[in-house]
């Protein structure tokens, strides 16, 4: 049976989540993980039973595949916990049916269906999710602009911590601040901070300090839970830069957090001692 496969990778913002949907500058990079879709010719989807936000549905259909395809879908990325999960499985998608139903689709064309597919997900989005998953690689995103591409003169290490699933979706978190009375004020000061790492980066320099500022502004836009705090401050008071990235959640789990240390070996050993699982990867390795 003909099939075609398709991968689209995950992000990580490095800085700017919600303040971008506020037209604010953000960084973002894709990651080595991501969503691999198998599309085939059958007409029983299978996965759109399991669609639980009913995602895949709304990419099939507006790819032009409803009753033509069948997708099935094998994610690395955990689901809704801030790695881009939505917007690489809706990019993945469009892009599967698109190639199997015989059509070619640009990268501005897959950025628009799936940043109408990601509404879905996200309300109110900045569409910096669909932009980086699509046009990869280490981004600069103000909303209704074109990206800049960003180059950098030293790979920046980092850690990945999951401090678990947030039970709220992206749309409820971005409501969330919506509402928060304080909200000019906090995001002017992310703006702020974000062109400094933006900076930073570029020059190769230390983003640490600026990375934590970024974290703590956004515990006060109210995204980010006790666990992710308690995590937070355990590695602050060891000197590391620590952010939530993505939308976050207050209920339970705040998603992926990301780390910077001065000295690795000491944040690894605080974290193993505690049960806490982390990754290890570098900005600018993509
Ligand atoms: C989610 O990855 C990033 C948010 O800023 C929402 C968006 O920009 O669409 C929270």
């Amino acid at each position: 049976m003909r099939e075609i496969k398709v991968f689209v990778p995950g992000k990580i913002i490095i800085a700017g989540e919600h303040a971008v949907v506020y037209q604010k500058l953000a960084l973002a990079t894709s990651i080595g993980l991501g969503v691999k879709v198998r599309v085939t010719s059958s007409s029983k989807t299978e996965e759109i039973k399991n669609d639980e936000k009913g995602l895949i549905k709304a990419a099939v259909e507006i790819a032009g595949g409803i009753d033509k395809v069948s997708v099935f879908v094998e994610s690395q990325l955990p689901i809704g916990s801030g790695l881009g999960s939505s917007a690489a499985l809706a990019a993945a998608v469009i892009k599967g049916v698109k190639e199997f139903l015989g059509s070619t689709i640009t990268d501005d064309e897959l950025f628009q269906m799936t940043f109408e597919v990601e509404k879905i997900a996200h309300g109110n989005a900045s569409g910096i999710d669909p932009a980086t998953v699509i046009y990869r690689g280490l981004i600069a995103y103000r909303k209704g602009e074109p990206f800049e591409r960003l180059k950098i003169k030293t790979p920046i290490k980092l850690l990945l911590i999951n401090s678990g699933k947030p039970q709220e979706s992206t749309k409820e978190m971005v409501e969330l601040v919506g509402a928060n009375p304080n909200k000019i004020s906090i995001i002017d000061k992310v703006e702020k901070v974000v062109l400094l790492i933006k900076e930073r980066l570029v020059a190769g320099e230390s983003i640490q300090d600026q990375l934590d500022e970024n974290g703590l502004l956004l515990e006060e836009l109210g995204v980010v839970g006790e666990k992710a705090k308690q995590i937070s401050s355990l590695l602050r008071a060891i000197g590391c830069g620590v952010k939530i990235t993505g939308a976050g959640g207050v209920k339970s789990g705040s998603g992926m957090m990301i780390v910077v240390c001065p000295d690795y070996s000491k944040a690894k050993k605080l974290l193993d001692n505690r049960g806490i699982k982390y990754f290890e990867t570098e900005i600018g390795e993509v």
